[in-house]
């Protein structure tokens, strides 16, 4: 599949896109990361639009470089500055963002809104996180797997602990390249049925497996351990709750060791430190936590590049 087609599409989710696209993804950020200065003229006078209803340091921080390291602009918008769906219909926003910008990322609570966004509207909408995925994530995180520990078709990932935004868009992007996604969870935060049946049926094809299960053990032999916060941006009020029921999910360096000696240790920051990590983990020498969020940078402007015509 040649670059050209990803031009205009919408990055909603990572099941949408092929195993070859999504390669071809990872691929342009480890050649973007290489060799920066080949592409700083690539989206000259283009202008991102960008839109946040929850906090951000990352997403924000590398949309906003990456544009600017391409030779364009991005526009930080929040919902303090006016609500989409409040202070206007979604549909009349979407209409409205076609007529002057050339993409637009969006952080939003709804799922559905991105899609309603990305429907009414002609120019390619990126997911930037939503309560269900964050497929940018994803990308950075494959990378990064990819750089450390070389092709990704069978390798093992597991992630511990909630089964949310982050561990859906790790099973989609590893189910589409044949990784062995195992989801270990405490009993009733599983990922939701559909997301997990979607993925499985893409893994089949792919070669790869998806795994859900609420036994620590199941790191075991793992390439890569990844962890979350228990509480996503919305649940804080459930924080006390779920740092009692996730308490026996902390990745300490026993959880470390029973993976094996060779797994390294992923988060996609922020991270709780003393809750679903420990500080020795977090710091310890296979620990590539800013490996992953240096590759945010690199992989959303390999995202921009394509779906945005600037390779
Ligand atoms: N990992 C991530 O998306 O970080 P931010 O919430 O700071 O953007
Ligand atoms: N699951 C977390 C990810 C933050 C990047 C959240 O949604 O808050």
């Amino acid at each position: 599949m040649s670059p050209e087609s990803l031009a205009g599409r919408d990055l909603i989710s990572l099941l949408d896109y092929t195993t070859e696209e999504i390669q071809e993804i990872l691929d342009l950020a480890c050649e973007v990361k290489a060799n920066p200065d080949h592409y700083d003229r690539a989206l000259e006078g283009k202008t991102l639009f960008m839109y946040f209803e929850k906090p951000s340091l990352r997403t924000r921080v590398t949309f906003e470089a990456g544009m600017t390291q391409l030779g364009g602009h991005a526009i930080y918008y929040t919902a303090a500055d006016g609500k989409i769906g409040v202070r206007e219909s979604v549909e009349d926003v979407a209409r409205n963002l076609e007529r002057w910008v050339d993409g637009a990322m969006c952080r939003t609570f709804s799922h559905e809104m991105i899609q309603n966004l990305a429907r009414n509207s002609e120019i390619p909408i990126i997911n930037g996180l939503t309560d269900l995925l964050h497929p940018c994530q994803a990308l950075a995180d494959y990378q990064t797997l990819m750089e450390v520990k070389g092709d990704l078709a069978g390798k093992k990932l597991a992630f511990v602990g909630d089964g949310n935004n982050v561990a859906n868009s790790l099973m989609t992007a590893g189910a589409r390249l044949g990784v062995h996604v195992t989801v270990i969870t405490p009993k009733g935060y599983e990922p939701e049925g559909e997301m997990v049946a979607a993925c499985r049926a893409a893994a089949d094809t792919a070669g790869g497996t998806i795994t859900i299960g609420n036994d620590l053990a199941l790191v075991e032999g793992a390439d890569a351990v990844y962890t979350d916060v228990w509480a996503s941006m919305g649940q804080e009020a459930e924080q006390d709750k779920r740092n009692a029921e996730f308490r026996a999910y902390q990745i300490n360096r026993k959880v470390m060791d029973m993976a094996g000696e060779d797994a390294i240790f992923m988060h996609c920051l922020p991270a709780h430190r003393g809750e679903e990590v420990t500080s020795d983990v977090a710091d310890m020498p296979r620990s590539v936590i800013f490996q992953e969020a240096e590759n945010r940078l690199h992989a959303q402007k390999a995202v921009m590049l394509q779906v945005m015509g600037g390779v």
